[in-house]
């Protein structure tokens, strides 16, 4: 997607495989900058810090660890030190484990005076891979809101949460994919952007890049999407996921499941859209088996912001003394999400629907017959 005007990626080798640059989603919206990691401890920072975030970015992000770190050292030892650390950075995204265990499968075999070139090849085949696995996921996407906009023949107001745009992946994004594809369709659409307290990725990430797309959106605070939903002010319901279990239970940013109870309180479809390696055919029970992300405390009790001299600060909000809990994500049980958009197709969220879309996955069966299968 462009900056302005620009195209960017939000992850990219340099030119001599020596270094991987991202954008500082810490600085985001009031400062545009780029960084350079130079050793897998720079990307496990990345990660750990949310200077990159998302969980397909953080999946690549890790991959790229890998390929940083083979540089340097190579031995089965070091390989397996660096996949070992990596893997603690962040606890709830399965793209994590995903991106860093595909590379370990990759480079073990390997003799280690390969490692170093295959691996930077590897990464960049996950990057490409993501990029071309969200543009399916919009494509899909967009033909739901398309649809909705045929019937009701005016704009369609779409609700999502958190930042599940091209910054959370390495282009195009899951949950704002379909409606960059559909706005560019021509489609007449605007979008609810949950703030998403605590770290504000709505308010702070995706009214930034929807507003660098040019697409109509409005910032809300996090209990807003209730009373729109009542006033039939909202037409579906679009947000990513960091896990999704083998019978469809749906991990999300902090807030999502109380927008998905409201949804369905008021019979607004809720789409939850994501990449394959997302889901983590290991677990079956969401609320029980996916491990939740606690965060520092001041996440909650400080908020960030453009001061009037220019300036970036951090201020309180709570008094000194209270205390805060910070879980990062909560768990939506599948009989509250209407579907999942997948770069496959769009499936429903139970365990016989996933079935047939893992043999998809491997068996790369087109949309047409997909749609015979649903
Ligand atoms: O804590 P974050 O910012 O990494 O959380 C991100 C989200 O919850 C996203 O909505 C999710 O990863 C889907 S991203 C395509």
């Amino acid at each position: 997607m462009k900056v302005n005007g620009t195209p960017y990626r939000t992850i990219w080798p340099t030119a001599d495989n020596t270094a991987v640059e991202i954008i500082d989603q810490t600085k985001l919206p009031h400062i545009f900058t780029t960084l350079r990691l130079e050793s897998m401890r720079d990307a496990e920072r990345a990660i750990r810090d949310m200077q990159v975030r998302g969980a397909p970015l953080i999946g690549v992000t890790g991959a790229y660890g890998v390929a940083l770190s083979m540089n340097h050292h190579a031995s089965d030892a070091a390989l397996k030190a660096t996949c070992d650390k990596l893997l603690l950075a962040r606890p709830t995204a399965v793209n994590l484990r995903w991106g860093i265990e595909r590379m370990r499968a990759f480079l073990l075999p390997l003799q280690e005076s390969e490692r170093a070139a295959v691996a930077w090849q590897e990464a960049a085949r996950i990057a490409d891979e993501d990029v071309e696995i969200n543009s399916s996921i919009g494509r899909h996407g967009s033909e739901l809101i398309r649809a909705t906009h045929q019937k009701k023949n005016a704009t369609v107001n779409i609700l999502t949460h958190c930042n599940a745009g091209w910054l959370a992946t390495v282009d195009w994004g899951t949950a704002l994919a379909p409606i960059y594809k559909a706005f560019d369709a021509g489609i007449s659409l605007h979008v609810w952007v949950d703030e998403t307290r605590p770290r504000n990725q709505g308010a702070s990430l995706t009214a930034w890049e929807l507003g660098q797309h040019g697409v109509p959106h409005t910032v809300i605070a996090d209990n807003t999407g209730g009373h729109l939903m009542q006033r039939g002010m909202v037409d579906m319901c679009i947000v990513g996921t960091d896990r999704v279990t083998a019978r469809g239970d749906v991990c999300n940013k902090i807030g999502t499941y109380l927008k998905a109870l409201a949804a369905h309180d008021n019979g607004v479809p809720f789409y939850v859209a994501l990449p394959t390696p997302t889901i983590d055919w290991t677990l079956q029970e969401g609320v029980k088996d996916i491990p939740i992300e606690e965060r520092a405390a001041e996440e909650v009790t400080h908020i960030s912001g453009l001061c009037d001299d220019g300036q970036v600060r951090s201020v309180q909000l709570t008094p000194k003394g209270s205390r805060a809990a910070n879980y990062g994500f909560d768990v939506t049980p599948a009989r509250l999400v209407t579907a999942l958009i997948t770069e496959n197709g769009v499936v429903k969220a139970n365990a016989a629907a996933m079935c047939t879309l893992r043999d998809m996955s491997s068996l790369n069966i087109d949309d047409d017959q997909l749609e015979q299968l649903r």
